[in-house]
């Protein structure tokens, strides 16, 4: 698809609200953005099962480790629907992930920071699940059929993981002097770099305005970033828990709630490579895929028998 004509066409059909299938004719370069977008949520939902994952054994009880379980599986779930979804425009999976694991492709930053304590797996679930829905609620309308579908169902579980995380902090926030400490801490430490998974400010974001036009994405990160702001407000408020931004007021004009300079050094730093455990996540995943080579191998030996035993029956 190059001529203007097909182009013009194509942006007709997102402007008229269509999906596009993964047959249909694109232009080469929404498929390319597609894949790196697509990619980079799959490998962050497989990166982000490491920091919950350290805290299974160590859950405070059998029904907080069922639930823990039960989540972190779930996020190996939206990996693999989202490489499935990736492979539907032509990519090979094990490209996608070797580029992750050996070259340059990104993962969310905020799966680089270290969960210190118990509490940290309750702000996961409240605040960094809750940002992952009000983007992947966007992206649930997203103009690509297989992504859009693939984020409505992620968005369901992902409720759970934040209602789960949110009852949590709550009764940590109302308990001993010391769970008190402990929660606010964990929020103190996972507030900003929450603000940075919405991405870049919009003047520094050089994929937005491309992925709206074709409804990638229908939302900008900022706008993401305020709606996010405007309903953690109210429930930080509803269980006595401090949001750690002096800067935090009520604007009367725009009905939203302003907020203080976002550490962008930090987060350019994380999204290089520099922050506190990028290194430690590669490490854990290269680990992970390299031993599990013959699982892979023997998996990929059985579909060719099957196969094979299957073409001779018929
Ligand atoms: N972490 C790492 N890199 C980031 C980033 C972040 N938080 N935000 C932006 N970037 C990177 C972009 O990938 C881009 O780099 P590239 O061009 O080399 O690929 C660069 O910074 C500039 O950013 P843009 O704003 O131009 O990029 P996008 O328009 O693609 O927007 C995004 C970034 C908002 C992350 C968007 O890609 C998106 O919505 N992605 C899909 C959702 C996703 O990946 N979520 C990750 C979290 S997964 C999760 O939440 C799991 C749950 O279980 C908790």
């Amino acid at each position: 698809m190059n001529t203007e004509q097909e182009l013009k066409q194509f942006q007709e059909r997102i402007d008229n609200g269509e999906k596009i299938e993964p047959k249909d004719a694109m232009p080469e370069r929404y498929r390319k953005q597609l894949i790196r977008m697509m990619s980079q949520h799959a490998h962050s939902e497989i990166v982000g099962m490491l920091p919950e994952g350290n805290w299974i054994t160590r859950a405070p009880s059998l029904k907080r480790k069922m639930v823990l379980l039960a989540k972190v599986q779930d996020e190996a779930g939206h990996g693999l629907y989202l490489y499935s979804a990736t492979e539907t425009l032509g990519a090979r999976r094990q490209d996608l992930v070797e580029d992750y694991l050996y070259g340059s492709a990104k993962y969310s930053s905020i799966f680089n920071y270290p969960t210190l304590t118990y509490a940290d797996i309750c702000v996961i679930g409240w605040l960094v699940d809750g940002a992952a829905i009000v983007n992947q609620t966007m992206l649930a309308k997203s103009s690509y059929g297989p992504y859009a579908r693939a984020n409505l169902r992620i968005c369901k579980e992902e409720s759970f993981h934040k209602k789960q995380g949110y009852e949590m902090l709550a009764k940590m926030a109302s308990g001993t002097p010391e769970q008190q400490k402990m929660a606010q801490d964990a929020v103190n430490r996972w507030w900003w770099p929450t603000l940075m998974m919405f991405g870049p400010h919009d003047s520094d974001s050089p994929n937005s305005a491309e992925l709206i036009r074709w409804g990638v994405k229908t939302k900008t990160n900022d706008e993401l970033r305020v709606h996010f702001v405007d309903r953690m407000v109210m429930e930080a408020e509803a269980i006595g828990i401090t949001l750690p931004d002096p800067d935090l007021r009520y604007n009367e004009e725009t009905g939203h709630w302003d907020f203080g300079l976002i550490p962008w050094d930090e987060f350019w730093s994380v999204v290089k490579g520099d922050g506190p455990m990028n290194r430690e996540r590669i490490r854990a995943r290269r680990h992970a895929y390299e031993e599990g080579a013959w699982v892979r191998e023997a998996a990929t030996e059985y579909a060719r028998k099957q196969r094979l035993r299957a073409e001779k029956a018929s």
